[in-house]
């Protein structure tokens, strides 16, 4: 998939829409050669690539640098890039300036956390020419004011804002929405309730794709356990075993070999 059209055409035609974070050249390769749809250098960077606690650390450099490595080896992929913590609250101008450097380092589209005031926003990126995902339900950034990572939407209220806010950020021009952390009935109907895919992260299995960081589903994480996660392969180990050997097979002088010896 290369187009946000591709997007559209898999939630009119019910096909669901893979999505991955990546945030390096070598596994922008790997990802370059599977059917993974589309490819999202998250902010989870800050914590995944860089070991801060939120994402609120992610600056624009820091987008810059991971999405320029991923943009290098990825040709087959819609690559969207997000705006870090209020890049896109510090005027229009720095909005798009940051838009402007994200779409010219290879970024098909942006993402933006948030509805409320930050549409008026959106909407000027995408007037500008450029596509937006939203981003509601958790979203990171707002840690300290949200008060942790939990469950979103879970009264009556809450979810009716989010229904809301989903359709703010559809008539803004949002080509799809990131659902994080609801309800799977409250993201069964958002999904039902506009007509752009939803891509859902913990919001059950009744939205238009999913998205996962890669090194979560990978299982590079031993610790990292949330209920919505599921890890196709347990990394941490396998990484690990491949190291001990190494270490192994150099302590006991049968690396390297004959055949690895000119
Ligand atoms: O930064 C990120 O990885 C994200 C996804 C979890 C949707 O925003």
């Amino acid at each position: 998939m290369k187009t946000i059209n591709e997007f559209k055409i898999s939630k009119e035609s019910n096909k669901p829409i893979s999505v991955v974070t990546c945030y390096d050249y070598w596994s922008a390769l790997i990802i370059n050669d599977t059917d993974i749809d589309a490819v999202l250098v998250g902010d989870s960077a800050a914590m995944v690539m860089h070991g801060f606690d939120t994402t609120v650390n992610a600056e624009v450099e820091m987008m810059s640098y991971h999405l320029a490595a991923v943009k290098r080896g990825l040709t087959e992929k819609l690559l969207i890039a997000d705006m870090p913590f209020l890049a896109h609250r510090k005027g229009d101008q720095y909005a798009i300036e940051t838009v402007d450097k994200f779409v010219k380092l290879g970024a098909n589209a942006v993402k933006i956390e948030g509805a409320g005031s930050n549409v008026a926003t959106i909407k000027h990126i995408v007037d500008s020419g450029v596509p937006v995902m939203g981003h509601i339900g958790l979203t990171p950034q707002s840690v300290n004011s949200i008060g942790g990572y939990v469950l979103q939407g879970k009264n009556e209220e809450t979810s009716n804002q989010l229904i809301n806010d989903a359709k703010a950020l559809e008539d803004a021009g949002c080509f799809s929405i990131v659902l994080e952390l609801i309800p799977a009935q409250l993201a069964k109907e958002i999904t039902e309730s506009i007509r752009i895919p939803t891509i859902g992260i913990g919001a059950g299995s009744y939205t238009s794709g999913q998205v996962l960081v890669l090194h979560d589903l990978l299982g590079l994480s031993k610790s990292f356990n949330p209920k919505f996660l599921r890890k196709y392969l347990n990394g941490y180990e396998l990484i690990k075993d491949a190291l001990n050997r190494y270490d192994q097979e150099v302590k006991l002088k049968t690396f390297p070999g004959e055949k690895e010896s000119y």
